[in-house]
């Protein structure tokens, strides 16, 4: 009966999130050694001399004993090196030298130095959620750790440099410093080092990014060289409104489990954006399976991904992009059971409409013929593209809106009218499970995005002069509904509906 209520709390990732994992401690006569049980083989090893080297640093003088710790659940995948610390607590507490009831007041985390420092693991927000979840009165983790760590509320949060400071801590002869509430704000948009106002001209394509970022629409540029895309691109964040709080924890425990938090928290108070190389693996775009870690698809969860010069991805890696998109998570399978890792991002690509760039393009004649750019606009898949809401063409900025001096509209005027119809969704989709008029699943569709007989007519000869798929119609539907809702118009009207088709008919793709 004693020995069962010797429990030092401790938890593995599982994902994004963290499971509770216990640790019981026995003490025996007999010859000295050391067993774990629970724990996969090959980090066994490793563990037992960290653990025993760093308790020697202590000076204790303990007497040999046979010691067998226990992690349960047993039949849990336990990743990491995060169990070093509660593992050497649990052996003190096995040798009954802590205060048994303060021990178990917290979950315990940490990868020990073979000489008893504390170094810092992955996953520490998801961690303090969980100890809060429990019930437990707070957490200690290594100290580069407590600041993530402290931005949940209701727990104490103590980061400890060595098992030394624990120790003390622990036998009630010092205190720790608690970590102070982290204070955050999500409404820091001049972070941004880019403005829309720089952009000159290009209403259209300004338009189509306004509402691609208002119904977090997926939306591709096609245009000539020079033509502004990456311009654009690179300010779509600007207009994006703040987080929410909920939506700031979910990106943070990604970047926690990923162990991406080295340059702090500041950054992740805005939403991501992430634009990877074309020469990225397919792990690195959705992440591994071997060793489980987000790839840039989950590292722009709540953000944007915005992949340039798209036709340069190699077309299997794009292709690993369907299932996310639908999705909206990543499920990676392993031997061991599947884990998912949050994925819903605004998808954003760049690319030329043929080898040489001007297909299409009004100034400059392309040298391509036929083949050459269908083959080239092959490289992205149907499926792919049926993932796209938005399709637009960017022209080359027209040089009299070039010079002249006008002051184009900024982001923070532009970012005011989706912040409004930002509310108008929140409003809509308050009972449902998802937050944006592009994540209406089809059976919704009929329920929020309502037309009248006249709007519907125009709707039906659209599709048959257009050959307008099925697909594509939902995804027209859904981008007159945020259309109407920057315009907070309650019902869908024709003019919406004429605007979505416009940016939906994908003249400059041949095939
Ligand atoms: N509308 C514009 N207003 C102001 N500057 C512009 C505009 N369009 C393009 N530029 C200028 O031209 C440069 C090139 O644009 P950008 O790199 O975005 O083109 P791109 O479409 O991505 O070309 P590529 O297909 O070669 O990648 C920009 O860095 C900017 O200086
Ligand atoms: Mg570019
Ligand atoms: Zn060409």
């Amino acid at each position: 009966m004693e020995k069962k209520e010797k429990i030092v709390y401790s938890a593995s990732l599982s994902g994004i999130d963290a499971v509770m994992v216990t640790i019981e401690s026995d003490i025996s006569f007999g010859m000295a050694n050391f067993n774990i049980v629970g724990l996969p083989d090959n980090a066994v090893k490793e563990a037992k001399v960290r653990v025993m080297n760093s308790i020697k640093y202590l000076d204790l003088d303990l007497p040999q004993k046979k010691i067998t710790l226990n992690l349960a659940p047993a039949d849990m995948r336990k990743d990491g090196s995060s169990f070093d610390l509660p593992m050497a607590i649990a052996v003190l507490n096995g040798f009954n030298l802590l205060n048994v009831e303060l021990t178990k007041k917290y979950l315990i985390a940490g990868e020990l130095s073979l000489f008893g420092e504390v170094r810092n693991i992955h996953g520490a927000l998801s961690l303090a959620i969980l100890a809060k979840e429990k019930g437990l009165t707070g957490i200690i983790l290594p100290y580069e750790n407590a600041e993530e760590a402290s931005l949940i509320p209701g727990i104490e949060v103590y980061g400890i440099r060595n098992l030394k400071e624990l120790f003390e801590f622990l036998i009630g002869k010092t205190l720790l410093k608690k970590e102070e509430l982290k204070k955050y704000n999500l409404n820091n948009s001049t972070l941004f080092n880019e403005d829309f106002s720089e952009v000159k001209g290009q209403f259209l394509s300004k338009r189509a990014i306004e509402i691609a970022v208002t119904g977090r629409h997926n939306i591709m540029m096609i245009g000539a060289p020079g033509s502004g895309k990456t311009m654009l691109a690179k300010r779509i964040s600007t207009i994006a409104p703040p987080l929410t709080y909920n939506e700031m924890i979910e990106v943070i425990k990604i970047y926690s489990a990923a162990g991406l938090l080295k340059q702090g928290l500041k950054n992740l108070f805005t939403r991501p954006y992430r634009a990877p190389h074309h020469s990225i693996s397919e792990a690195g775009l959705v992440g591994g399976s071997s060793n489980p870690k987000p790839g840039e698809v989950s590292l722009s969860h709540n953000g944007i991904l915005f992949l340039d010069e798209l036709t340069e991805f190699k077309k299997s890696t794009l292709e690993q992009l369907r299932q996310p998109l639908e999705d909206r998570e990543v499920t990676i399978t392993r031997a061991s059971g599947s884990l998912t890792f949050p994925a819903s991002t605004m998808f954003v690509a760049a690319m030329n409409p043929c080898p040489c760039g001007f297909y299409g393009d009004p100034s400059n004649s392309c040298s391509c013929n036929q083949n050459e750019i269908k083959r080239y606009q092959k490289k992205i898949s149907g499926p792919l593209l049926d993932r796209i809401d938005l399709v637009i063409n960017v022209p080359a900025v027209k040089p009299s809106d070039l010079v002249n001096n006008i002051n184009s509209e900024s982001s923070k005027e532009i970012r005011k009218r989706v912040v409004k119809a930002f509310e108008l969704q929140k409003e809509r989709f308050k009972n449902e499970n998802y937050k944006f008029n592009s994540m209406m699943p089809p059976k919704d569709i009929k329920r929020f995005c309502k037309i009248d007989e006249n709007t519907k007519k125009f709707l039906r000869f659209s599709i048959e002069k257009f050959g307008i798929s099925a697909r594509k119609y939902s995804r027209i539907l859904k981008v007159a509904r945020t259309i109407a809702d920057l315009e907070n118009s309650k019902n869908i009207e024709q003019h919406h509906i004429s605007e979505a088709l416009n940016f939906n008919i994908q003249r400059i793709l041949i095939n």
